[in-house]
């Protein structure tokens, strides 16, 4: 058997192959078959801030939201008479924050427990006092490492390109302050200058760069005349993209690179290898096909 093993964020993994972050990393009895089925290492499902929020608007605007249910479960914020939507969209936020993050915490615990290859936690926030608190968390909670994953679509006619990197900067500075275990980014490709802006991050604390993350993207349904979500998955040809900023930064920057999009044979695993990644990390090929024990297998 030839040996596989690696250094991936100075963690010890047997092979180079991760299972990146999606649902299929959320439950306990899936990450027990992906550490059977050999992975060297698995991301867990982000946890997204935004979302939370997102929820709890949702719920406000809901018919569960009625005035006595509100009365009932904010006394003191609603009063009898009025309703305080912004106040207590504040206080339901933080309650849904605090309540997921504990979910999330526990799954990182069971996880450490159940399996024995490393965990990566993944977080996703919005506001700068969120992502050092939701690390900080995650830390304590005992997970090896967390994947920054921020995505910015550099969208905003008001911000410049310079403006829109600083964010990703701002991030990092804030959650190495308090945390010591090692942390990724991982990253979209819109930059400016990519090359330069990869080099800068690896030189900020960062100990892995995650290339590329791949967002949902919005279509057109040209019947229904409605936006609707187009190529949830990837197809076994995107791997090109990260292979080639693969080969261009490895040995360059300061940090390890972690492969990511299209990657669905071992062929492209080998390929982007060779390109200089330090690991990749895979998804849709386990949505996709389901033999994804043999997928694993083929691999180790
Ligand atoms: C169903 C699904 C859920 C995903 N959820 C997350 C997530 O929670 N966090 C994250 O960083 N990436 C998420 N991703 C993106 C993947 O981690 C990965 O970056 C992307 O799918 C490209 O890799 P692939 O070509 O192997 O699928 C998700 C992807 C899919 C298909």
């Amino acid at each position: 058997m030839i040996d596989l093993s690696c250094k991936y964020l100075g963690l010890g993994l047997r092979n180079p192959v991760i299972v990146g972050s999606s649902g299929l990393t959320s439950s306990i009895e899936n990450l027990r078959t992906i550490e059977k089925m050999g992975a060297g290492a698995v991301v867990l499902k982000s946890i997204f801030e935004e979302q939370i929020k997102f929820e709890s608007e949702q719920f406000l605007k809901s018919d569960n939201a009625n005035m006595q249910s509100w009365q009932e479960a904010f006394q003191g914020i609603v009063s009898k008479t009025e309703f305080y939507y912004q106040e207590a969209f504040e206080y339901l936020t933080s309650y849904a924050k605090e309540h997921t993050l504990n979910q999330y915490l526990g799954l990182i615990s069971e996880a450490k427990k159940a399996i024995g290859i490393p965990v990566i936690a993944s977080i996703n926030c919005s506001t700068q006092y969120d992502w050092q608190y939701f690390a900080k968390r995650i830390q304590e909670s005992g997970a090896d490492a967390i994947e920054l994953n921020v995505y910015l679509l550099p969208s905003d006619f008001e911000k410049s390109g310079t403006e829109n990197e600083k964010v990703y900067f701002d991030i990092i500075q804030e959650v190495r302050k308090f945390i010591t275990i090692p942390f990724s980014l991982k990253i979209g490709y819109y930059f400016s200058s990519l090359a330069q802006t990869a080099l800068k991050l690896s030189e900020s604390g960062i100990s892995g760069l995650t290339l590329f993350n791949r967002p949902y993207n919005p279509d057109i349904d040209i019947d229904t005349l409605q936006v609707s979500a187009s190529n949830l998955f990837s197809k076994d040809s995107e791997y090109s993209h990260s292979l080639r900023w693969v080969a261009l930064l490895s040995g360059k920057i300061k940090c390890d690179i972690a492969a990511s999009t299209g990657i669905h044979n071992h062929t492209t695993v080998i390929k982007q290898l060779l390109a200089g990644a330090d690991a990749v990390q895979l998804v849709s090929v386990f949505y996709k096909d389901h033999s994804v024990k043999s997928f694993l297998q083929r691999c180790n």
